[in-house]
């Protein structure tokens, strides 16, 4: 299964979450590899506390250098070993295999060239790692990106006749960012559009793609609780967002889950293990959340078409 990660707005907690997402289908068995397609700002290493390619790698063998044909052979990194965390190292042997293929650090800069190439290139390196792992997550830049348009290109059915291809588009629980993601995917120049242009089929693509909403704050939490003002105002707004979100096509049917505001996350980007829920750090919430990202992308039931 190859899953593109991606966001119109910058910030969303794509990586963080899609790193997270990894991690857990590492814990479930499930192999897999992450590939940091940032152009802008490969981030995935400094998550995963991996100090040698914390943004992105300096060798010259990253994903950026890959694509434009200066290495044939991209750094594969196995994140358990690697990793400068001990509590994550230690988790080596309860979790399947996950390898992290980072970016160029400053690889960005002369990429956005397209040419056939660069597809092939691109095409070529997914179907070697979804030949090997299970789960091949791409982490591409935000917005209407040329990782996008390599992607969608890259993976067309008539390219890759049977493969599963799927879209995961983050956005936080705000109006301006529901429009962000509407955007990304229905509007002019959108994911579908451009995706019909390649020859896809707009509701073969439509079905690949889901939400997932993240770092939605709890209306009934400690520190909103109550029957006063701000209570009423706040399940007021979160039931105009969720009418909103069904009226963009990003409601209930299209969504693959959604993370709470989580307070580790909001200081520092990283794995939450469960040792830091049983330590008191992380809320136990963000784990389960975790989970039901990991359980659901990798439940065929999510996929079927209805
Ligand atoms: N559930 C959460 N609760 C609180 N903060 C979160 C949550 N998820 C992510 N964050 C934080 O949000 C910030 C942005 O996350 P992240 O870097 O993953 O976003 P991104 O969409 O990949 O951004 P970029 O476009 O810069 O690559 C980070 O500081 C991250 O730790
Ligand atoms: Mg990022």
């Amino acid at each position: 299964m190859i899953v593109f990660a991606t966001s119109d707005k910058g910030g969303t907690g794509r990586s963080v979450t899609s790193c997270n997402l990894a991690y857990r289908l590492g814990l479930r068995g499930i192999s897999t590899a992450y590939l940091d397609f940032d152009f802008g700002s490969p981030g995935a290493g400094a998550v995963f506390e991996i100090g040698a390619v914390e943004r992105g790698t300096l060798n010259g063998n990253g994903l950026h250098s890959y694509l434009r044909g200066y290495n044939s052979l991209p750094q594969r990194l196995d994140v358990l070993a690697a990793t400068n965390r001990n509590a994550l190292r230690s988790q080596r042997s309860r979790s399947g295999k996950l390898v992290l293929l980072p970016g160029d650090a400053g690889g960005g800069e002369a990429m956005p060239v397209i040419d056939a190439q660069v597809v092939r290139r691109c095409r070529e390196l997914l179907l070697d790692l979804d030949s090997t792992f299970k789960v091949v997550i791409v982490d591409l830049s935000a917005g209407r990106s040329a990782a996008m348009q390599i992607a969608l290109e890259a993976t067309r059915p008539r390219d890759m006749p049977g493969k599963e291809v799927h879209w995961l588009v983050y956005h936080r629980w705000t109006r301006s960012h529901l429009m962000a993601a509407q955007g990304l995917v229905h509007g002019p120049n959108g994911l579908l559009k451009i995706g019909v242009d390649l020859g896809y089929a707009a509701d073969d693509l439509s079905a690949r793609i889901r939400f997932v909403r993240t770092a939605v704050p709890c209306v009934t939490g400690e520190h909103t609780a109550g029957s006063g003002p701000q209570a009423a105002w706040l399940l007021k707004q979160n039931d105009t967002l969720r009418s909103l979100a069904a009226e963009y096509r990003l409601g209930m049917g299209a969504l693959l889950g959604e993370t709470p505001v989580e307070p580790v996350l909001q200081w520092r980007e990283q794995i939450v293990l469960d040792a830091d829920v049983n330590a008191g750090i992380a809320n136990r919430a963000t784990v389960d959340a975790f989970e039901e990202l990991a359980r659901k992308l990798w439940d065929p039931a999510t996929w079927v078409r209805v």
